[in-house]
């Protein structure tokens, strides 16, 4: 097969863990005769330091042109603490999901059994959990009308939801509950909010057309709750924009790390694949920064592509990987592995040059206790 695939690698981490990426979709092409073709675009900080603006319009356009979007992270802390700063590295992220109309963020949650110990969850607890968060990702409040006076005295924003918007991601949600354990969690807050409401009268609706599914509607204060104390009872999440953000993130602890977690967004037209971490300034440019989340990420677009069994053996690198204690700092922080290495040994499983031909030597070579 012959893909075109856009590349962001955006800022702080960003880049050395979507290279990782990159190289191993060049190594998957090598192995199962497939072409990806790679084009590079700027968003974020990177961007605003070279041209000014958060999305330069070109970005736009190389993402409409390909079949797939890989991104790395955005953010940078000389604007977190500046709340007049004119432009953010954010805009960029937010107005390319709505360039694209990606209305579907989907935030995978498993755990691996050799990292339940860095989980501050009890093992027993976190053992099994599978479900994933299927999050409305161009409305809500992240989008509405915002407002703020001269003075700076008052600021809104404004929380709309059509009709059309819930219903869509609502469809999505439900067959891809009918693939798993066929389970369905509205996380809302319908005893305060309209727009909760609409989200639980619609999916109430939706539930007559899919009768094999079980759903059930839970307040997002619960919720939040509910994730700590028995992860193990959800499936399939739905919820909207914000509180998906939010519960996303609660969520990570339970694998242990931010740093494993991949995410899909789905719309339209092209799809964008991103790990779910921050850009970690503070590890940029160190080659200490955990790839995984990406290389996750990159097997949720090769699912997307077409190529399952592509998938599949990434994703049986990365088991390999994290069985044979090949992890970064934040995994292990006196006996790591540098992002790179990682991306090497992953390469070459997949290159079907493990675990056979790796000659643990040179492994430890790569290894380090100090940076
Ligand atoms: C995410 C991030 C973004 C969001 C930020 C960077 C705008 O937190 O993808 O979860 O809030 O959607
Ligand atoms: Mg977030």
């Amino acid at each position: 097969m012959k893909k075109n695939i856009a590349v962001i690698y955006g800022d702080g981490i960003g880049p050395e863990v979507t290279q990782v990426s990159v190289n191993l979709l060049n190594a998957i092409a090598r192995r199962f005769g497939h072409e990806f073709k790679f084009s590079y675009g700027l968003m974020g900080a990177d961007a605003i330091d070279k041209t000014g603006n958060p999305l330069p319009d070109e970005t736009i356009e190389i993402c409409l042109n390909s079949d797939a979007v890989l991104f790395g992270a955005i953010g940078h802390p000389k604007y977190d603490n500046d709340p007049s700063a004119k432009v953010r590295p954010e805009q960029g992220l937010l107005k390319l999901r709505k360039s694209l109309q990606l209305y579907a963020n989907i935030r995978p949650v498993t755990t691996y059994p050799s990292l339940h110990h860095l989980s501050p969850l009890k093992t027993k607890n976190i053992e099994g959990v599978d479900f994933t968060i299927f999050r409305e990702l161009t409305g809500g409040i992240y989008f509405g009308r915002k407002e703020v006076d001269s003075e700076y005295t008052l600021a809104s924003d404004e929380c709309v939801y059509s009709r059309e918007e819930i219903e869509r991601i609502a469809h999505l949600a439900f067959q891809h509950a009918q693939k798993r354990r066929k389970k369905l969690t509205l996380v809302d807050k319908a005893n305060v909010l309209e727009t909760s409401r609409l989200w639980r009268r619609i999916v109430k609706e939706l539930e007559q057309h899919y009768n094999d599914v079980f759903a059930e509607y839970m307040y997002v204060d619960n919720a939040a709750r509910q994730i700590i104390v028995n992860p193990r009872q959800f499936d399939v999440i739905l919820t909207e924009n914000m509180f998906g953000d939010i519960i996303s993130d609660e969520a990570s602890v339970i694998a242990g790390t931010l740093g494993l977690l991949p995410s899909a967004s789905l719309g339209k037209g092209a799809a964008l694949f991103e790990p779910i971490h921050g850009s970690y300034p503070q590890a940029a440019g160190k080659d200490i920064a955990n790839p995984i989340g990406s290389v996750l990420s990159t097997a949720l677009m090769l699912d997307y592509l077409g190529m399952a069994q592509e998938a599949a053996l990434v994703r049986e690198a990365v088991e390999w990987t994290l069985r044979n204690n090949f992890v970064t700092k934040d995994i292990d922080p006196v006996n790591f592995y540098f992002t790179s290495t990682i991306g090497e040994l992953i390469g070459d499983y997949v290159g079907n040059k493990a675990p056979g031909e790796i000659h643990m030597a040179n492994i430890e070579l790569r290894k380090s206790t100090i940076i």
